[in-house]
């Protein structure tokens, strides 16, 4: 795992962006695999500032988000906060967004995705992480489920994005990316935000040990990751 330590979480942005856009030049035809939450709201914002400044071209470019609630509202779900924080911002054409829908059957989108991730490999994955370890939606659980799938959130969970929420109600169900899904991109990189984080970056960069019941521990096993996170939440 590449360690990327920075003074400040706009560092971290910063540096996120510029793998993201050294990714992007290389291969303009790239699968980029996003992610939602307050972590990569940064990196968004780099991104569209330098398609702005003419400094980046998405024309060409795909995207597949990790995840997405399942029967939510369309102002809650991750498509309208994509549309919002990123794709109405960057000249990525829309027919190259694929995103879970999330007033789809549940089985059907899964089916739709797997079939999706046969065709596909994601060139570069942006991950968050949650403070109990999950990544997309794999929860912490005895076992961890490879492929796309319908998901129950974990109560960390539910509590961590109840502010996301107008009335506070977090729908029950997700829809993610498996763990083999996400270690199967050619490279990931992965960005740690918050205090509530602290104890899973510590021991992310102190053992190497891979648990089901820490999903973030099974990047230890993907040769190509690089971690971004605030020096201060490592001491
Ligand atoms: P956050 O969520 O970026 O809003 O902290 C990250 C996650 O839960 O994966």
């Amino acid at each position: 795992m590449n360690i990327i330590l920075t003074q400040s979480y706009e560092e971290s942005a910063q540096k996120g962006a510029e793998i993201i856009l050294s990714a992007l030049a290389r291969k303009p035809d790239m699968l980029l695999g996003l992610a939602t939450g307050e972590t990569p709201l940064g990196i968004y914002r780099c991104l569209a500032e330098a398609c702005r400044a003419g400094k980046a071209d998405f024309s060409r470019a795909r995207t597949v988000n990790l995840d997405e609630y399942v029967g939510c509202r369309e102002q809650d779900s991750y498509r309208k906060f994509m549309f919002d924080n990123l794709f109405d911002h960057i000249n990525l054409p829309r027919e190259n967004v694929t995103i879970a829908d999330h007033t789809a059957n549940p089985d059907a989108e899964t089916e739709r995705l797997r079939g999706f991730f046969k065709r596909n490999t994601v060139d570069l994955q942006l991950l968050g992480i949650g403070p109990n370890g999950h990544i997309g939606f794999n929860e912490p659980d005895e076992t961890l489920e490879s492929l796309v799938h319908v998901t129950p959130l974990a109560k960390a969970t539910v509590e961590a994005n109840a502010r996301w929420f107008a009335d506070g109600t977090v729908p029950e169900q997700a829809i993610t990316m498996g763990m083999g899904d996400i270690l199967r991109a050619r490279s990931i990189l992965i960005i740690i935000k918050g205090e509530s984080k602290r104890d899973v970056l510590r021991g992310l960069l102190e053992s190497t040990a891979v648990t089901t019941r820490n999903p973030a521990t099974f990047l230890h096993l993907h040769p190509d990751v690089t971690l971004i996170a605030e020096k201060s939440l490592t001491v």
